[in-house]
């Protein structure tokens, strides 16, 4: 039925529940990539802030204004200060501000708004030389941070909202290619003979400010989300306008009959706030589930091997690591929607628990056994390629799909809120632990994996092919049969006291 549109048929998906979807062609339209593409921009210049800090640290000039000027006393001690500070006070602000994403109304326009935060801290840190360096950096790097704790959260509302069903996760998997590709360009500019020199290091801080100009031109001409304007806004005819531009000449009526299932849904319990999604029993299992995967991503360890790696050598292996990282990701586009959520989460932890164990073993027996850094460093990457594989981008776009319209914003507000934060402990801790437990320090990585793969495999359901409404009736449906559960249960030692009795 469509005209200018890109069909793609998922062979993978024939059998069982996913067959009528298997047969019937998923629409890929240009208006689809381009706003997906402009989305993820804002996750691309999360990863460059996330990757670009360690260059200035190694110019000698980027931290050297209060020293000249006989502000602070010289010495590796403060520029270490400065420059630790520059990293936390990113985190900081991407955690207030993911808090936040909650009350941010349209989608299209909150991102459009956001990018102002992103031009302002992007000036700020291309213009240091010209200033107090060492505050125009770390004041850089809080806005930024700001600029990208809420874009954590719109990109993947908006992305969600705007995916067929049976793409929102191939297209969800875009969030994380998009963070390691940001990460592989700012390491790359970082190197000493492209911009991580002593002259053109303030263009390597600010460049990503470029990401934010183009997007938000582009941002002006994506539509807004149709879930948005029909569900919230009651604009019936402007959603159906904005899905036509988003599936091309498609019939739109089983994604209108969805939204207006929703929309019911959403009018019984209104506008649902952060203290209501931690009160209310119905929202508990959606809520656990959605905080337990951003604890597991980033308590499995990852920014912990990054640090450990680039201690081994700054230019090479952190280069070398995220490499595999970029092919990884486009594979997974393709697996997320094939084999599943639940599943690649899963082997993604499993995979990651074995590369910390092998990761121990090879620094525990380092003294002993030369070879033993080879095995260590295998390790290191494999661990790298099984979070990629679910653990890194599965809770970017996870959350959106467990929450209906109305919980929605406020449970990716905590979401990203405790993702932040977790990053940031592992950022301030990490380095104070390591020194503690020398070379078994990834063991307690592995213990936490542990924990986590039993979670998933017990918690966790599977949201592939399934509509938001139907995600949340089988968390409804579960949570019934546990209160069944618990009722037999209390009938019964009832009836055991009243017979011991
Ligand atoms: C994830 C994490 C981030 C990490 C990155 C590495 O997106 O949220 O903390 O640095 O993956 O690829």
């Amino acid at each position: 039925c469509c005209t200018g549109v890109v069909w793609l048929t998922q062979r993978g998906n024939l059998k069982g529940r996913g067959s009528q979807q298997g047969l019937e062609p998923q629409h890929l339209t240009g208006t689809l990539i381009l706003s997906v593409f402009t989305a993820v921009l804002g996750f691309f210049q999360y990863g460059y802030s996330l990757g670009v800090i360690n260059a200035p640290q190694r110019a000698s000039t980027a931290y050297q204004i209060p020293f000249k000027t006989g502000l602070c006393p010289q010495g590796p001690s403060t520029l270490t200060l400065y420059w630790s500070l520059s990293v936390s006070i990113f985190a900081i602000g991407g955690m207030i501000s993911s808090f936040t994403v909650g009350w941010v109304g349209d989608k299209v326009k909150a991102m459009l708004a956001v990018n102002v935060l992103s031009i302002i801290g992007n000036l700020l840190m291309g213009l240091a030389k010209f200033g107090p360096s060492h505050i125009l950096i770390i004041a850089g790097r809080a806005i930024t941070g700001l600029y990208c704790g809420l874009s954590s959260g719109l990109v993947p509302m908006y992305v969600g909202e705007i995916s067929p069903t049976a793409l929102r996760g191939a297209l969800g998997t875009l969030h994380q290619l998009a963070i390691v590709t940001g990460i592989l360009l700012s390491q790359v500019l970082g190197l000493d003979f492209l911009l991580g020199n002593d002259d053109m290091w303030p263009l390597l801080l600010g460049l990503s400010g470029a990401a934010a100009l183009l997007q938000f031109f582009l941002l002006l001409l994506c539509p807004e989300s149709p879930r948005y304007l029909y569900i919230k806004l009651g604009k019936v005819e402007e959603a159906k306008k904005s899905l036509k531009r988003l599936r091309g000449d498609c019939d739109p009526t089983k994604e209108i009959t969805e939204m207006e299932k929703e929309k019911q849904e959403a009018a019984s319990e209104k506008r649902v706030s952060i203290r209501k999604l931690f009160s209310s029993s119905s929202y508990r299992q959606p809520v656990i589930v959605a905080l337990m995967v951003q604890i597991s991503q980033q308590f499995s360890g990852i920014n912990a091997v990054s640090l450990s790696s680039e201690r081994i050598d700054t230019n090479c292996i952190t280069v070398g690591l995220i490499k595999p990282n970029i092919l990884n990701e486009f594979l997974q586009v393709f697996l997320v929607e094939k084999t599943g959520r639940r599943s690649l989460f899963i082997a993604g932890l499993i995979g990651m628990l074995a590369s910390a164990v092998a990761m121990t073993v090879g620094l525990v027996l380092l003294g002993t056994f030369a070879w033993m850094s080879y095995m260590s460093m295998v390790a290191i990457f494999l661990f790298v390629i099984f979070f990629e594989v679910g653990p890194g981008p599965i809770p970017w776009f996870i959350v959106a799909e467990l929450f209906s319209q109305g919980p929605r914003p406020a449970a990716i507000a905590i979401a990203g809120f405790c993702n932040w934060t977790c990053n940031f402990i592992i950022g301030m801790c990490f380095q104070y632990i390591a020194d503690l437990c020398g070379p078994y320090v990834f063991t307690i990585f592995a213990v936490l994996l542990l924990g986590f793969i039993l979670f998933a495999h017990f918690k966790v359901p599977e949201t592939k092919g399934k509509s938001f409404e139907e995600i949340s009736a089988a968390f409804r449906r579960k949570r019934r049969s546990a209160i069944k559960g618990h009722k037999a249960a209390t009938e019964l030692e009832d009836l055991r006291g009243s017979e011991e009795a």
